[in-house]
């Protein structure tokens, strides 16, 4: 695993958006697994000044809650239109149908979808405060595939920022497993955020354990994990 350390949130942006890039140029077809939530944000902002090279490019995102329509402003659907696909002509846009009449189908679709696809060129993670990836929580098997969750209380409080209050978060949601994302053959892990310090310092210094879903990107070939130290401002 890759560690860099960068000054702010700007610099990991533009770190996180130049490794996009230097996927998707040269190609005319890559994978590319995305993530929503804020860390990204800033990524995403730098790509729409690309919109020319994504013509080729399909893309995954990691989940979407259950319950919410796609046009809810909450959607995962609703946030990545607006921070990217409405902006830049991508070949194909994948993310789980949280409202699907059987969710447990839309899971197997879903997989067989990234599979048939060549799987994913590079997978774009951010990091829950609780060590989640996608919305993997805590001792969720490392050999799970795509699912339906329960979300945390941590994970949902933390979510809360964007609804009305708490009692509006999703408690369900899809998501690529973990054995999904580490199938991926590139993994960009950005972390960003108040709070993340103890996620950070547990990422880089402890053990593996299903208690601590990041902790498996050790034991994957080609992970880079970018650090904003201004925002995460930890002894890591
Ligand atoms: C989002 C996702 C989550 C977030 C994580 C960090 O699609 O899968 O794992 O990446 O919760 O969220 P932010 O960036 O809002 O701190």
């Amino acid at each position: 695993m890759k560690t860099i350390i960068v000054e702010n949130y700007q610099k990991l942006s533009a770190y996180a958006a130049e490794q996009i890039i230097k996927e998707v140029d040269g190609t005319d077809h890559a994978v590319l697994g995305l993530a929503t939530g804020s860390t990204p944000v800033g990524t995403y902002e730098y790509l729409r000044n690309f919109p020319e090279r994504f013509k080729g490019v399909t893309t995954f995102n990691l989940d979407e809650y259950i319950g919410l329509d796609k046009k809810d402003t909450n959607s995962y659907w609703t946030f990545m239109k607006e921070q990217l696909f409405n902006h830049v002509p991508f070949q194909e846009n994948n993310i789980p149908d949280g409202n699907a009449d059987d969710l447990k189908a839309e899971c197997h679709r879903y997989e067989a979808q990234i599979r048939n696809s060549g799987g994913i060129d590079l997978q774009i993670l951010g990091l829950g405060n609780n060590g989640h990836i996608g919305f993997n929580e805590p001792d969720t098997s490392f050999d799970s595939r795509t699912h339906v969750v329960d979300l945390s209380e941590t994970t949902r409080q933390a979510n809360a920022r964007f609804f009305q209050s708490i009692d509006h978060v999703p408690t369900k949601a899809i998501t690529m497993g973990i054995h999904t994302i580490m199938e991926s053959k590139r993994i960009l892990l950005l972390v960003s955020g108040k709070g993340k310090s103890d996620a950070v310092e547990r990422l880089l210094n402890g053990r593996m354990t299903e208690d601590f879903p990041a902790s498996i990107l050790h034991h994957h070939p080609d992970v880079t994990v970018v650090i904003d130290q201004e925002r995460v401002a930890g002894k890591f």
